[in-house]
């Protein structure tokens, strides 16, 4: 018999306690630290500091920049044309009229986009569904050059204490006070969370005063994503247990091309949508396009409409993927623009400047998840959110490409706003129990976990891919409820691992995606189903 679990309980206090170390979560703690120099912020990371989704962004982050050809009215119009009729317009605005300043920011801190040639001017690159080229980026490493100037510039603040390698297990509401929690209960609060330390084994019970969840997003639900692996919608399973209001998780948006490789992969290594917009093209293995037959913008329509286009040709044609043809482009540019995806695509003995770039969709952003209002603050009272991991209302039914990273600083900087004014009145609750492990051994078999994950990758790209339908939905929904029961069995008699939390975690991604994808009767963005191909005149959010 395997031993009892043994854990430690230790309680730590912190005045803000961030969930997070991407865009979301440093953006955050180095403004809360400017505007409340007293105050502590606690941000905890479930690896190492530099392992987030926000590391990996290629593309670059939208913003207009250059008055001359462009102006707020034409992104905005951009991304409601993306979105498909399900933006917030009010929440689309506040992001691409405050975004330039919020950009200029970490400018300030010291991130270096790239400059035109001989030139002042930044050099703005251009993608799907965007009229204008408005994308400020680091070669094809921006996301890696954010996360280096943030990083850097909150190591300046000793107010900010950055923790490493531990797992938040669970939000602490009420309910852990013994009282009935139910989705319509009024006043739900937020006191903090319990997190695993990953090194110690220890279970510590967090409290804060005001906690904010920048978990980012949930690609590994998918077996082929461009998501880092701990991309495993923590967050967004949190609130849901915690009885917060989470939605449009039906819209998950693939990426039309990522690398394709035989033996798969995880994650896919993306080819960036920048590339099309530097004039790269699809196409067919004999070198055909097909993209007219879909869309007058070709290959830098929206991503919803090229990931469907390339998931029917293969379809038609009975391939595994479809080509990127870079081969007519000027060598030296694409040297100086893409270094990083030309080097890995000659690792794998393909050149892009000579062979077509064999390519494939791969889930790669969440576009639903916690329900936020303008100020990021969530349904729980003391619960705000950010990132990857919200719905604020900006990407409606599909995100137009490099608004992530932009609604990101906006949302971060307007948190900062409101809880500079209300902290003081988010006292701390000090009652909280430690975590409960009674009844709990350690694990017999940590395969159990992994061979489930697997299923429901499986169960998740067959029946809740990018063309959906009634039959397949159904199918899915039954298969995973099994996964559900054997899973939480599991959980009310295992130890808490990071492995069991995280197959927990996808399990309600998986659910909340699947039934608001059953939940749609019609087809809208990213939500393609051929049960039901039509559009209904009355948009509305899928709320869970
Ligand atoms: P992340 O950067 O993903 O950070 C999440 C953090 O939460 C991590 O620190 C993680 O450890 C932590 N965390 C999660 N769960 C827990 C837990 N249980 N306990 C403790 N910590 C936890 N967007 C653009 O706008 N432009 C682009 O060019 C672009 N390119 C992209 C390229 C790739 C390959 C990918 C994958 C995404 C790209 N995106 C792009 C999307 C964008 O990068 C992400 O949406 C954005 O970076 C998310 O930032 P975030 O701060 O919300 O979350
Ligand atoms: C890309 O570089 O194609 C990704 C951009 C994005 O996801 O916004």
């Amino acid at each position: 018999m395997p031993p009892p679990a043994c854990h430690i309980f230790l309680t730590m206090k912190t005045d803000i306690l961030i969930l997070g170390s991407g865009i979301a979560g440093l953006s955050l703690a180095i403004k809360l630290a400017r505007q409340m120099p007293d105050r502590s912020i606690l941000v905890l990371t479930k690896t190492n500091e530099e392992e987030t989704n926000t590391r990996y962004a290629q593309g670059g982050v939208a913003a207009v920049w250059n008055p001359e050809k462009d102006n707020f009215d034409k992104h905005i119009a951009d991304t409601l044309d993306a979105g498909d009729g399900l933006c917030k317009r009010e929440i689309v605005e506040l992001v691409v009229s405050e975004g330039p300043e919020r950009v200029q920011e970490i400018i300030d801190m010291g991130a270096r986009f790239d400059k035109a040639q001989n030139s002042p001017d930044y050099d703005l690159a251009k993608e799907g569904g965007h009229s204008e080229h408005r994308i400020l980026h680091y070669k094809d490493l921006t996301g890696w050059e954010i996360q280096r100037t943030l990083l850097q510039e909150a190591e300046q603040y000793p107010q900010i204490t950055l923790l490493e390698h531990y797992f938040a297990l669970d939000l602490i509401t009420q309910h852990h006070l013994g009282r009935l929690v139910i989705r319509v209960t009024p006043g739900i609060e937020c006191y903090g969370c319990y997190a695993l330390n990953k090194q110690s084994g220890e279970i510590e019970t967090i409290l804060a005063r005001a906690t904010v969840l920048c978990t980012g997003g949930g690609g590994q639900v998918y077996k082929s994503t461009t998501n880092p692996i701990i991309a495993t919608g923590d967050g967004v399973a949190m609130v849901y247990r915690a009885k917060g209001r989470v939605e449009g998780m039906e819209f998950m948006q693939f990426h039309p091309t990522s690398l394709y490789h035989p033996s798969g992969g995880n994650p896919s290594f993306l080819i960036s949508e920048a590339v099309r917009g530097f004039g790269a093209v699809l196409t067919s293995k004999e070198g055909e396009t097909f993209m007219e037959h879909y869309d007058e913008r070709l290959s830098l329509a929206p991503r919803d409409i090229v990931a469907r286009a390339i998931d029917s040709e293969m379809k038609k044609r009975g391939t595994d993927c479809m080509y990127l043809d870079c081969t007519h482009l000027d060598k030296e540019g694409f040297l100086a623009h893409f270094p990083t995806i030309h080097q890995h695509c000659l690792s794998l003995g393909i050149d892009p400047l000579n062979d077509l770039i064999p390519v494939v969709p791969a889930c790669h952003y969440m576009c639903g998840g916690i329900w936020v209002d303008e100020k990021g603050r969530s349904s729980i009272h003391r619960l705000y959110a950010a990132g990857e991991c919200t719905s604020t209302g900006l990407h409606g039914a599909n995100r137009l490409a490099s608004n992530s990273l932009l609604e990101a600083l906006v949302f971060a900087h307007r948190i900062a706003e409101d809880l500079s004014a209300n902290l003081a009145n988010m006292p701390f609750q000090e009652q909280i129990p430690d975590w409960n492990s009674e009844g709990t051994m350690a694990p017999k078999e940590l395969v159990l976990i992994t061979q489930s994950a697997k299923e429901l990758k499986e169960i998740m790209s067959y029946y809740v891919g990018i063309v959906r339908n009634n039959v397949r939905l159904k199918r899915a929904m039954d298969r995973l409820f099994l996964l559900y029961q054997e899973t939480e069995t599991l959980y009310s008699t295992t130890a808490v691992s990071p492995q069991l939390m995280e197959l927990r975690n996808l399990i309600t991604v998986a659910y909340l995606i699947t039934r608001s994808a059953a939940h749609r009767r019609e087809s809208r963005g990213l939500h393609f189903n051929t049960d039901f191909p039509g559009k209904l005149p009355f948009v509305e959010y899928s709320i869970l």
